[in-house]
This record gives C-alpha cells, sequence and structure tokens, in this order.
C-alpha cells in the first residue's frame, strides 16, 4: 500500500473519498455504479425564507458589525502574498484563459519549513476580543491550494509540515470555548490542484466539496462559510446545488458569503448561464463581499467590508504600512453607519503569532470601541446618510450621531421625522444643544467638548427610528 508523506495512505484518502462519495466496494473490480449524489435543495434557506426567518438567521450577524479576518499558512516564510505570491502560471479562470500551470517549486515547498510553534489559538481570540471583534474567519485553503487542516482529501496539508497539527481544530476550539462567532474561508479557486477546471471538472468539484464537508464536519458549529471564487466562467462545470444542499444539512444555521459561484460567467457559448434562477439566488449567498473598499451606505442588503491591516496584502507583509488608528475607526465607522459589516484582515506571522504594531493598534482601537458599545453593536444603519462628517446608527427610540467634521460648533443633518426629546454625548452623559425644524437637526459643541476621532451623541425620539429608511446628512 503507498504510503503518503503525511503517513496517511492512499487507502484511507479512497476511503474518505468513498464514504463522503457513497460507499467503498469490496474490491475495485465488482465495483457498482457509483450513486448519483442527490441534491436536496429543500434545506437551503436562500430559497425558501420569509424575510423574517432571514433576518433571524442573520441578526447575530447584522448585530456583530466588527470581525478579524486572518490570511496566512507557509507563504508568509516569504512574506510574499498569500496565493498571489505565488510566480507560476496560474490557470487564469477569471477570464477563461488556461494557461498551463507549472508549479512555482520555491512557493510549493514552503509548507516543509512552515513550523509556527508560537501558535496559539486563544490568544488570537482574545486580541480580536480586545478590539471589540465579535467574529473571525480563518483562511483554510487559499487559491494557492494549501490545507490549513488535517484534510483526508490530500497530502497537501497541515499534517505534512513540521509542524503536523491541525490549525483549523485549535482555532475552532478556541473560538468556541470563547463564544466567538467562527467562519471558516475557503477559496474554491485552486492553483496547484491538478484537477482543477481539467475536463469536465467532475473530479475537482467533488473533491473540493468534500474538503467543505470537512470543514463543515470535523469542528463543530461553523457560523460563516467564506467561499472565494471559482473559475471556468462555465456554470455547469460545478454542482452548487450539491453544494448548497451538503452545507446546509450539516450546519442549518449557517451564513454564506456570496462568492461561492463568483467568475461563472459572464454567458460563453459553452455557458448556459446557471441552471435555474434557483442557483442564482442561492449561490448569491447571504451578504455582499465589497473587497479593499468601504460599501456605499445600503441598509436593505447585506453587506461585508474586507479589508487589509497592513500594506494591501492579505497575508504577512514585514514592514509593511499600516493604517494608522484613525484610519481604522474610519473604515469601521464607515461600515456600520453605512449599513455594513467590517472584517478587518491581519496577516499573522510564520512564528504563529500577530505582530506587536497590530496588536497594539487593535488594542487601541478596542479602547475607542468599549466606551461606545451601546452606539455600535446591536444597532442598524442610518438614517443619516454618511459621508467625511461622520453617520449615524440606530436602536429604538435612539439615534446615535458620530460626528467627526463640524462647521464652527455646529452640525446640521437632515430633517427627522420623529421629535428629538433629548440629546447626550454618550461617552459622559454631557448635554449637547439640539434644536429641530422642519428642515433639519442643528447640534452644536465647543470643540473643547469633543472627543477625538468621532464625538458620538445619542439622540433620544419619541417615536422609534425606522430601519433602511435615509436621511440627509451633513453637507
Ligand atoms: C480576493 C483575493 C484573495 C483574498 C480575497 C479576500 O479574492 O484573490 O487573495 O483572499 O480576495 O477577500
Amino acid at each position: 500500500m503507498m504510503t503518503l508523506r503525511n503517513g496517511k495512505t492512499a487507502a484511507m484518502l479512497l476511503a474518505m473519498g468513498a464514504c463522503l462519495y457513497g460507499a467503498l466496494p469490496a474490491s475495485a473490480d465488482d465495483r457498482p455504479p457509483a450513486p448519483a449524489p442527490t441534491a436536496d435543495l429543500s434545506m437551503v434557506p436562500q430559497l425558501k425564507e420569509t424575510p423574517e426567518q432571514r433576518e433571524a438567521r442573520l441578526k447575530w450577524f447584522h448585530d456583530a458589525k466588527f470581525g478579524m479576518f486572518l490570511h496566512w499558512g507557509p507563504v508568509s516564510i516569504s512574506g510574499k502574498e498569500l496565493g498571489w505570491g505565488r510566480y507560476a502560471n496560474r490557470p487564469w479562470d477569471i477570464y477563461g484563459k488556461m494557461l498551463p500551470s507549472e508549479p512555482d517549486y520555491e512557493y510549493d515547498h514552503l509548507y516543509q519549513k512552515f513550523d509556527p510553534v508560537k501558535f496559539n489559538a486563544d490568544e488570537w481570540v482574545k486580541i480580536a476580543q480586545d478590539a471589540g471583534m465579535k467574529y473571525m474567519v480563518i483562511i483554510c485553503k487559499h487559491h494557492d491550494g494549501f490545507s490549513m487542516f488535517d484534510s483526508k482529501l490530500t497530502e497537501y496539508d497541515i499534517m505534512a509540515s513540521p509542524y503536523g497539527k491541525d490549525l483549523i481544530k485549535q482555532f475552532a476550539d478556541a473560538c468556541h470555548k470563547a463564544g466567538m462567532r467562527l467562519g471558516l474561508y475557503y477559496s474554491t479557486r485552486d492553483w496547484y490542484n491538478t484537477d482543477y477546471l481539467v475536463g469536465d471538472n467532475v473530479k475537482y468539484d467533488n473533491w473540493y466539496r468534500g474538503q467543505v464537508e470537512e470543514l463543515l464536519t470535523n469542528y463543530g458549529k461553523v457560523d460563516i462559510m467564506w467561499f472565494d471564487h471559482v473559475g471556468g466562467q462555465n456554470w455547469g462545470k460545478w454542482k452548487f446545488d450539491e453544494l448548497f444542499s451538503m452545507i446546509y444539512k450539516h450546519q442549518p444555521q449557517i451564513i454564506v458569503n456570496n462568492r461561492a459561484a463568483r467568475f461563472c460567467g459572464p454567458r460563453t457559448p459553452e455557458d448556459k448561464g446557471p441552471p435555474s434562477p434557483e442557483f442564482q439566488k442561492m449561490t448569491d449567498g447571504d451578504f455582499g463581499t465589497p473587497e479593499q473598499a468601504i460599501g456605499n451606505m445600503d441598509l436593505k442588503n447585506s453587506w461585508e467590508s474586507c479589508i487589509t491591516l497592513v500594506g494591501g496584502q492579505w497575508s504577512w507583509k514585514p514592514n509593511g504600512k499600516m493604517f494608522t488608528m484613525e484610519r481604522t475607526l474610519d473604515t469601521l465607522i464607515s461600515c456600520v453607519t453605512g449599513g455594513g459589516n467590517l472584517l478587518l484582515n491581519i496577516g499573522p506571522m510564520p512564528t504563529g503569532q500577530i505582530e506587536d504594531r497590530q496588536v497594539l493598534l487593535l488594542k487601541q482601537v478596542g479602547e475607542w470601541v468599549t466606551p461606545h458599545a451601546e452606539a455600535i453593536y446591536d444597532t442598524r444603519g442610518g438614517p443619516f446618510r454618511n459621508g467625511k462628517w461622520g453617520g449615524s446608527t440606530h436602536r429604538g427610540n435612539t439615534i446615535y450621531v458620530f460626528a467627526k467634521e463640524w462647521k464652527g460648533d455646529t452640525l446640521t443633518l437632515g430633517a427627522l421625522p420623529q421629535k428629538i426629546t433629548a440629546a447626550k454625548k454618550l461617552i459622559d452623559g454631557t448635554e449637547v444643544a439640539f434644536k429641530q425644524t422642519d428642515t433639519g437637526v442643528e447640534l452644536t459643541l465647543a470643540a473643547a467638548k469633543r472627543i477625538p476621532f468621532y464625538t458620538v451623541i445619542a439622540l433620544t425620539l419619541e417615536q422609534a427610528a425606522q430601519d433602511g429608511v435615509v436621511i440627509d446628512g451633513a453637507k
């Protein structure tokens, strides 16, 4: 029997594949035809939920606002970008050009040196908690094809590294222990697996679905499945009905981002488009993912901006230019007041640690966020249109105005239908002068009484503020 380099046997891989996709035959010769997998779309919430059921499933996500994205892997040894730092012809899948994939020998062997002995998942969770983050999303496999978890379906995984322990298991356990919501990132796009997009792609399609199934069955409750792009343009190369039916069989409450089928299409002569409108709806998932940009104010659709903290690079960039505290807070407040979430990306070092300067910055963010928690979490964005001046959130009878740029001592906002009965600085409860007319709301506060970054002012209203309504902000 062939023994693979990480001690897994070929039979183990086969057996695993077989238990995911049908029973293993007694011998290869009398192998019955493999039962056709059957997708059960009745379990897929995106296709059957009422708006109220959807809101109930996504409530925690809408309340959470702030999460940590973690990009790392053997590549962090080189300081290059994860996936994209692999200098090889990539099967360039977005535009359908399939260049031959030549391995990048150096990149593809970094795992042989990957030994993050200082990795401590509890510490990472604590760093995120101290920053005020409510969920974490970690790379399980990026475009470079390396599995950070113990996968029975490949030998190119963490078990083959000198470290030899399942990182995702430790991470998931730490999140569960701390009550931190857990998100798993999985890149369907794969530049290492030589089956990717080859022929009808069935082999790869089954294989990656098997890996996703491992992720959704071996690590307890998973709150977010964060896919990252497919390729080949052709919808016919992917069985998304099988994927979603499997996902919701194992994790009925899970939230999925909008990239499970991203880059299928635009239509080509071979591509017949999504097999049915259901496929489109399902794979659009639960939330949008503006990348390296703050999403536009949108109070109707769920969204989460993913943005790198250091140097525009996802994985560790030694000496990369880091966001300032002000820029980080601006990014967070713009997302929250605009009706979205921020997934702020950190690139841990090859040792398994997060750089001190990043830890410090995140701590400072938390020190600002914590006394303003009431205005951030469990709120909804708006009503005032956000902008350079700041923005607002609301919950029940309270609107929280995040005021940054004032004209002199005043801030003039659009007309509010509800009557304001009080205006107070959130941080210390001191009164803020306000004037409400049919044309707008004017808040007045001397510069000396404002606080760094944003002065948050709680407006008490006679009636509840409405969700999804946008009113003019400051000009
Ligand atoms: C893009 C990039 C990928 C990154 C991801 C995060 O898909 O290709 O490198 O991980 O965005 O949003």
